[in-house]
């Protein structure tokens, strides 16, 4: 060294060395605490309990596909920006965990809030672009950073395979997936489409706590929904004019939509105009309950010359 000339290359390590480009490649070189094709697959299914047929749905999909399936069941209090809201979220741990053997899932991860937030805690993942506007307008920009960093927590524990999330939460699952995509987590995002009641209500943990007439007003926001998604696939193209036809669906059940918008469903921003795959959703309160949901919709292709 310092001699200006290059040191002497052992030509035994010359030979060894591998130049890797890629992190799949990299990762798949480094064997050792990677998994091998002999490997069980593990798949993760993170809730908040209260187990509904949406979560079901999402359990029995893990349960098919993947050797482990490990539900993670815990109200993550940092997602919340209202601590009425925390305190009512229905809990009901014991008929989870019969729901959850029912249907054979191999774990059940239960972490009391300590576990999760350690005294000290101090790292937050913050996803920007796609968590603007809809949710974070009306749940504070604390809400998806609650979700983003105890999914990052759950991800790097259980070091799932395949993690699955329900279309329901549309921006939440548009959220992970961007996380994952940025921060290269070795995990698939498996977005599972959206159970609902006979009536088109989306199964949602927080219906339970609907009163009867609130129930009975609550399946407005699928026929507004619907009624966009209709006009669009009829060809309509100004997002505006087809969200009116849902807005009439809202005020006809006497409901105000906090929002009610069609957007691009990777990065959840507002369509001018819609001439592709796009996502219409909807924001709503009945009473102290509020509730959200959302259809894909694939209008076919603006064909040249065709108005
Ligand atoms: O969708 C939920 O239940 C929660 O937001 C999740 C993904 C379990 C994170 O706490």
């Amino acid at each position: 060294m310092g001699t200006g000339t290059a040191p002497d290359i052992p030509s035994a390590h010359a030979v060894t060395l591998k130049v890797v480009r890629t992190i799949a490649e990299l990762r798949a070189e480094l064997g050792p605490g990677r998994r091998r094709s002999s490997e069980p697959s593990v798949g993760l299914v993170p809730t908040m309990g209260a187990f509904h047929e949406g979560h079901l749905s999402l359990m029995r999909r893990a349960r098919a596909a993947c050797d482990v399936v490990v539900v993670s069941l815990f109200v993550n209090p940092s997602q919340f920006n209202d601590a009425s809201d925390l305190a009512a979220y229905p809990r009901d741990e014991a008929r989870d965990r019969a729901l959850a053997a029912a249907l054979g899932i191999d774990y059940l991860f239960v972490p009391a809030p300590e576990a999760i937030y350690p005294p000290g805690f101090a790292t937050t993942v913050v996803v920007d672009g796609v968590t603007a506007g809809l949710e974070t307008a009306h749940r504070g920009p604390e809400h998806f950073r609650g979700v983003a960093t105890v999914v990052a927590k759950l991800l790097n524990i259980v070091a799932p395979d395949v993690v699955y999330f329900g279309q329901k939460d549309a921006q939440q699952a548009a959220t992970v997936k961007r996380m994952v995509r940025d921060l290269d987590m070795p995990v698939r995002v498996d977005v599972c489409p959206t159970v609902r009641g006979a009536d088109g209500l989306a199964l949602s943990s927080r219906n339970v706590l609907l009163g009867a007439e609130e129930r009975e007003r609550a399946p407005a926001l699928h026929r507004a929904l619907r009624a966009v998604a209709d006009r669009l696939l009829a060809g309509e193209r100004d997002p505006e004019r087809a969200v009116a036809a849902g807005q009439a669906e809202l005020w006809a059940a006497g409901l105000v939509a906090e929002y009610l918008l069609v957007v691009d469903p990777a990065t959840m921003v507002p369509l001018q105009r819609v001439d592709g795959e796009a996502l219409v959703v909807v924001a709503a309160r009945l009473g102290a309950v509020r509730l959200i949901d959302n259809l894909p919709v694939m209008p076919a292709p603006v064909v040249a010359g065709v108005h």
